[in-house]
């Protein structure tokens, strides 16, 4: 799988073809409005252009990093010039089902190879969580798909009834992270430090503590116990922040919305 196109050079858009472009493959890029392709047209290894036809020929992975409402232009254009022997679609859009998509492209083929996928924006660091999901007829290049996305990060292949959770804990859960960050350094800066070198100093504390249980296979309750002395201010800390609902308030943003009556 050597041919990466993305169409839509948005947030996720971007972060993908510098994540792809940075682990060595070949991507092109195409987006409605040209402003927003400067930037990443002074990339080594992105091609850009306006066109969302030229992206598609040859393409062995086709990325959809488009919102919902541009969807359906976006594939009345596009799908007469797919190659469905050859090309997977792949959609990031979060509410588009394997058969919403199916049928989308019906008109032009009745068996399109045909993927959810759902990486975060740290994809252009290489440390994107991403979640694919198959159809009848992608399934059989499971193993290209995934060793794509694990150039830019760790993949999960999932069944579709989990993918809304999976989006909700690592694509969002990646702004909960930031929120987190964002928080402690501001907690830093009341304690004293600029805020860029709290923030900096936060990373680096949660950068370590998810390599620690990585690499030692540990469970976060086992790791809090060996930096809780008794009486000491790690617990009383811990305890405070139970108080003003921090677990709570984590797993009740991890939820899956209702829809309001
Ligand atoms: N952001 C995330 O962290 C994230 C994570 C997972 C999944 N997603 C999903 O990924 C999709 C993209 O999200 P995003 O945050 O990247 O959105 P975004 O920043 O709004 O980017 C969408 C891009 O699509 C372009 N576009 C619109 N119509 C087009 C067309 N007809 N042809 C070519 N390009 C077109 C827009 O171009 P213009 O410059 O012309 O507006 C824009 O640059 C969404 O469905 C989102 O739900 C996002």
């Amino acid at each position: 799988m050597k041919n990466i196109s993305i169409i839509g050079a948005g947030n996720m858009g971007t972060a993908l073809a510098v994540g792809f472009s940075t682990a060595g493959y070949a991507v092109r890029i195409s987006n409605r409005t040209a402003a927003k392709l400067g930037r990443l047209s002074a990339v080594a290894g992105i091609s850009t252009t306006v066109s969302n036809l030229e992206v598609v020929d040859d393409a062995d992975l086709l990325i959809l990093a488009v919102q919902p409402r541009a969807l359906a232009a976006v594939l009345d254009e596009i799908g007469p010039r797919i190659n469905y022997n050859r090309t997977i679609v792949a959609s990031l859009l979060p509410d588009e089902s394997i058969s919403d998509l199916e049928e989308r492209l019906k008109p032009y083929n009745k068996a399109p190879m045909v993927a959810r996928v759902m990486p975060n924006t740290a994809v252009s660091v290489g440390e994107s969580m991403t979640f694919i999901c198959l159809n009848d007829y992608s399934e059989a290049f499971s193993a290209e798909l995934t060793e794509v996305f694990a150039a830019v990060g760790k993949v999960e292949i999932v069944k579709e009834a989990m993918f809304a959770s999976a989006m909700l804990l690592c694509s969002c859960g990646l702004a909960y992270a930031l929120r987190y960050i964002r928080a402690a350094s501001q907690g830093g800066v009341s304690l004293g430090f600029e805020a860029d070198a709290a923030a900096r100093y936060v990373c680096q504390t949660l950068r370590g503590a998810a390599e620690m249980l990585e690499r030692y296979n540990l469970h976060p309750e086992i790791a809090l116990d060996t930096v809780t002395t008794p009486g000491g201010i790690t617990i009383k800390g811990l305890i405070a922040m139970e108080k003003a609902g921090f677990t709570t308030a984590v797993i009740e943003g991890l939820k899956l919305p209702r829809t309001e009556a």
